[in-house]
């Protein structure tokens, strides 16, 4: 008798399409089968091994469903854009504007960031590093107004009408009734997905790996970049993007705005997070992996190519008190701009880009 009640219920779960059901129609969910499965992520060797919540475990239904969430304007307040929209796959999930643009074209204060090896990421996330995990980044974005700017609540309410959507948090947390989807096992889910964005097949890592070599003017960037050989000149960069993670994960000032002291930064980044007056002006230092593919650069975007990043850092930066001591004239010559150059190109990793893994079902 109980199997014929459920029929026309289990039918409507599985179609593809998106009638709107209320809670009542859908009743109990523990009907259906919740087994999660471990989504095995291979952590390159060199990287480590991340330290990872013991509360969100990533599975299989929990980075399919943080997945959908990513890709699905169901999170904007008027349904045009997703995360997607300022992190794009191809862009190394960043995108190739000075700052982003939210709905209703509103112009954010900042530029996105590439999301790569974010689950290595544990010294604080955004550029002034204001949210310590990915679970509660992911609630910001939402109601941020200039960027998807909806209400949680609301969005909420968009979820359970969606019987896509229960059968997904069903399967991802075991939810027993649709009135258990909420913003936190939706930021769970987003976050799942996010530990999965690994970058680890650029030239760069085969060449790391023994199977592939650099080009003599690569290996020339290379030795300038990490200050190995004492022929070359130092470049100084892998002090702060730091190899193999291409960064430090750690804030520096790294001498992009004249300040005579250290309250005079429009963006006070990190400072304004720590109320340290020595962190003023202190942004994160980003990977550098897949860089060639997200101009404009900085914070705010204002190098619109990789040329005039290397001018910044060539000409030393402007002067600030806690301009970093690493950042100075360095002079470079034509020959040491191009090893360079070449050298951040071997950090494009084409199969990350085009991992259909990461794409939309
Ligand atoms: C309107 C464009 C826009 C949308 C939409 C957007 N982001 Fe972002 N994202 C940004 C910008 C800009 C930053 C940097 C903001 C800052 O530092 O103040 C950022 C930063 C991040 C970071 C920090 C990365 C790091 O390395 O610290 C994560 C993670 C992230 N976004 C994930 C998301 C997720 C998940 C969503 C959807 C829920 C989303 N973003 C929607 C523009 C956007
Ligand atoms: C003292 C630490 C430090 C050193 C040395 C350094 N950087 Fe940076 N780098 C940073 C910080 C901090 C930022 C972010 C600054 C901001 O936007 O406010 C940054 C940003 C960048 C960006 C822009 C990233 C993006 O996603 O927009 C590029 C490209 C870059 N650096 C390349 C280099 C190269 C190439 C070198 C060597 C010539 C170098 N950096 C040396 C700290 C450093």
């Amino acid at each position: 008798m109980k199997y014929i009640f459920f029929l026309p219920f289990l039918l409507m779960l599985f179609s593809s399409c998106e009638e709107e059901m209320t809670e009542e129609t859908l009743g109990d969910l523990t009907d259906i089968s919740y087994s999660p499965q471990n989504y095995n992520i291979d952590f390159p060797q060199n990287f480590g091994q991340p330290t990872l919540p013991e509360d969100n475990p990533i599975t299989v239904d929990g980075v399919k469903l943080g997945k959908t969430l990513f890709f699905d304007p169901i999170l904007s307040k008027d349904s045009t854009m997703s995360c997607a929209s300022c992190h794009i796959q191809s862009r190394g999930f960043n995108e190739n504007k000075a700052k982003s643009i939210g709905i209703k074209g509103f112009e954010s204060d900042r530029s996105s960031m590439s999301l790569i090896n974010l689950a290595y990421k544990n010294k604080g996330l955004f550029w002034d590093g204001r949210t310590k995990t990915l679970e509660e980044q992911a609630l910001i974005p939402v109601e941020h107004p200039k960027e998807l700017a909806a209400a949680w609540p609301e969005v909420e309410e968009k979820l359970k009408k969606l019987p896509r959507y229960t059968l997904l948090f069903r399967k991802a947390f075991g939810i027993k009734k649709t009135s258990e989807i909420s913003r936190n096992l939706a930021a769970k889910a987003i976050a799942q997905f996010e530990r999965t964005l690994i970058s680890s097949n650029s030239k760069f890592d085969l060449v790391l790996a023994g199977k592939e070599r650099f080009s003599d003017l690569e290996l020339y960037g290379y030795k300038m970049y990490l200050d190995e050989d004492p022929d070359v000149k130092d470049a100084e960069c892998g002090h702060c993007h730091s190899i193999p993670l291409m960064t430090s994960n750690e804030f520096f000032n790294n001498g992009l705005d004249a300040a005579p002291n250290l309250t005079e930064f429009s963006d006070l980044g990190l400072g304004k997070i720590t109320g340290r007056l020595i962190d003023n002006g202190k942004f994160n230092a980003p990977t550098l992996r897949n860089i060639l593919l997200s101009a404009p650069y900085m914070h705010d975007g204002r190098f619109k190519d990789i040329d005039e990043v290397l001018d910044h850092y060539s000409a030393g930066g402007n002067w600030a008190p806690n301009k970093d001591p690493l950042i100075y004239p360095l002079s470079f010559t034509s020959l040491e701009r191009r090893a360079l150059k070449a050298f951040l190109s071997t950090l494009t990793d084409s199969t990350f880009i085009s991992n259909p893994e990461f794409q939309p079902n």
